[in-house]
Formats: structure tokens, sequence, C-alpha cells
């Protein structure tokens, strides 16, 4: 029986992961198939229960599903539990597990291409949004010994700083500007870049949240953005002689998890991570 993998979401038109994915499973000759199905927010729960029947491994799930899925699954583990976010459910014979992979995708990205582990080390997060929670997350999981937040708005940044804290991580919330910024990235061994800037037409294209003179060479550089794959916040970091990682990497580790939960298989993650850049090369990225 052909197996059917996929991945939800409300647009979904943009995502790669069909890409990817498909790469993957054609690469160790699964017989499966990975599709991107647009389901809207009143569709998820029938959606979801349809994933119980015998030819579904499983879906991943992108914005805006992925609390909406959780009432719908039989069990959730530990990591989306603490992030309130699934992005991976797989199917046990009719019963539905709820993962994330994102946190861990990110951490795996890091160590795979960076040698990065967080244990003892500093970190600075720029953003405070969804993607900069999980990865706060990731980050506390794997040991960090303190984190600051530089946000616009910062009362979110306070937010996600008590988060660390409560976890047990000294953590400061400060604001994205000026001599308070360029001292904590001065001494962070991790800036990751977790706002929209310098993503391709978002809020400020050109944007970038520090210059390669305020980067220390021994930092290493995570934007989580990858519209462009080389953003300017990258661009700096390499003038800088830092080590510079894109998004795309957090992108095709969180789906190597996935994959792995799936088929109980080894990913194949060069030929994922070489089927996206061809892709979002062939769209200009
Ligand atoms: N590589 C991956 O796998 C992956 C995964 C998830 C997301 N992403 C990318 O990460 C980026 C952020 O996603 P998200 O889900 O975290 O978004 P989000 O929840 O909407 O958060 C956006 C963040 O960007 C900040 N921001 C927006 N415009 C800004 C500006 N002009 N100046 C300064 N800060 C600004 C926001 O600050 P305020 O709080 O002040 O508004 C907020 O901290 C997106 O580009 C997304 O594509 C990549």
């Amino acid at each position: 029986m052909t197996k059917r993998l996929g991945i939800i979401g409300y647009p979904i038109g943009h995502s790669i992961s069909p890409i990817f994915q498909q790469a993957a499973l054609d690469a160790l000759g699964i017989d499966a198939t990975y599709e991107k199905w647009e389901v809207t927010p009143e569709g998820v729960g029938d959606f979801v229960n349809g994933l119980r029947a015998p030819d579904s491994w499983g879906i991943n799930i992108t914005l805006p599903h992925k609390q909406a899925v959780i009432p719908f699954l039989d069990e959730v583990d530990e990591w989306a539990t603490a992030a309130g976010a699934v992005n991976t459910i797989v199917n046990h014979d009719g019963r539905l597990t709820g993962h994330n992979t994102d946190g861990p995708g990110f951490l795996r990205a890091l160590l795979v291409e960076t040698g990065y582990d967080p244990k003892g080390t500093r970190a600075l997060i720029l953003g405070a949004g969804g993607s900069a929670r999980g990865i706060l997350l990731a980050l506390v999981r794997g040991g960090v010994d303190s984190l600051v937040i530089a946000n616009r708005t910062m009362e979110r940044a306070e937010t996600l700083a008590k988060l660390a804290v409560e976890n047990g991580v000294k953590s400061e919330a400060i604001p994205i500007a000026g001599n308070v910024l360029i001292k904590a990235a001065a001494s962070a061994d991790l800036i990751v870049n977790c706002t929209s800037v310098g993503m391709s037409h978002g809020p400020d294209e050109q944007g970038t949240p520090l210059t390669a003179a305020e980067i220390p060479a021994s930092a290493i550089v995570n934007d989580v953005v990858y519209t462009p794959l080389e953003t300017p916040l990258l661009r700096e970091a390499t003038a800088a002689g830092a080590t510079a990682l894109g998004g795309l990497h957090m992108l095709v580790y969180q789906g190597v998890l996935s994959f792995q939960m799936w088929t109980g298989q080894e990913a194949p993650a060069d030929v994922m991570l070489a089927a996206a850049t061809k892709e979002m090369t062939s769209r200009g990225a």
C-alpha cells in the first residue's frame, strides 16, 4: 500500500516541504507520497480524524494550525506540550500522536552545520514572536547558561525572558537597538535572528538587526529567515568573520526529524538540503 504524507496550512502554496520530503522518500525507495493540503480553520478536525486511515503515516502542520490540531490528537509529547504547538502528527494504527520538531530541528541544524552545543553558552535572541519562543525553549532544554531577548515591543521580550527564568535560566529583555543591544551582541556565543527583518517582501527587506562591526568574530549567527537564502544579517556576519547559518537548515532539519518519526528510517539530510536549496534558488531566493 502506498503510504500518504503531507503538510497542512492555510495558505499552503509557499511550502517547500513536499519538495525535500519527496526527494528523501524517493532517494530511499520508499513507496509513499508527500503532498500539500490547504485546510481551512473549520476543516482541521475532520482532516485530522481522517489521518487514522491505514494508508496515512501522518502529516506536518504549519501556520495557522499548530495549536488547532491539538484537541483532535490522542497524545501530545513533552516538547510539543511545552511549545504549545504541534508541527508533526504520527498515525500509529489509528492512534494519533502530536510532536514538535521545530526546536529540536533548530538545535540539530546548528550542531551538524557548526558544531554548536548550547550547554554553558550565552545566547542573544533577536525577536519575541512565535519562532523566538520555540527557539528559546530549545536553548533552555539544551542547557544554555544565559539568554538575552531583544525586541521592538518590550512587553513581548519581557514575557519570553520570564519564561526562561521560570525554566531556571538567567535572562534579560532589552530593546532591539542602541548600546544595550551592541553590548549584548559583543558577549554572545550565539546570535539568532527571529525577526522578519531582512525577509524578502517583509517589513524591512534590506534591514539587518546588527552590522559587521557589532558582531564578534567568535559568534555563531543563525538567521531563521530563509528568503533570501543569504540575508543582510548573514552578509554582515560573514564580513565580521563570524560563522553564519541560514534558516533553510532549520526548516530542513525539522523535516529530517519528522521523516524519521514516520518512516523509522534515518533521513537523507544531504539529499533534503540539496533539494530545498535547489527549489529556493529556482524561486529566486
Ligand atoms: N527557518 C525556519 O524553519 C523558520 C521557522 C519559523 C519562522 N521562520 C521565519 O522567522 C521569521 C519570524 O517568524 P515568526 O513566526 O516568529 O513571526 P512573528 O511571530 O510574527 O514575530 C515577528 C517578530 O519580528 C519582529 N519584527 C517585525 N517587523 C520588525 C521590524 N520592522 N523591526 C524590528 N522587528 C520587527 C516582531 O517584533 P514585534 O514583537 O515588536 O512586532 C517579532 O519579534 C519569519 O521570517 C519566518 O519566515 C523560519
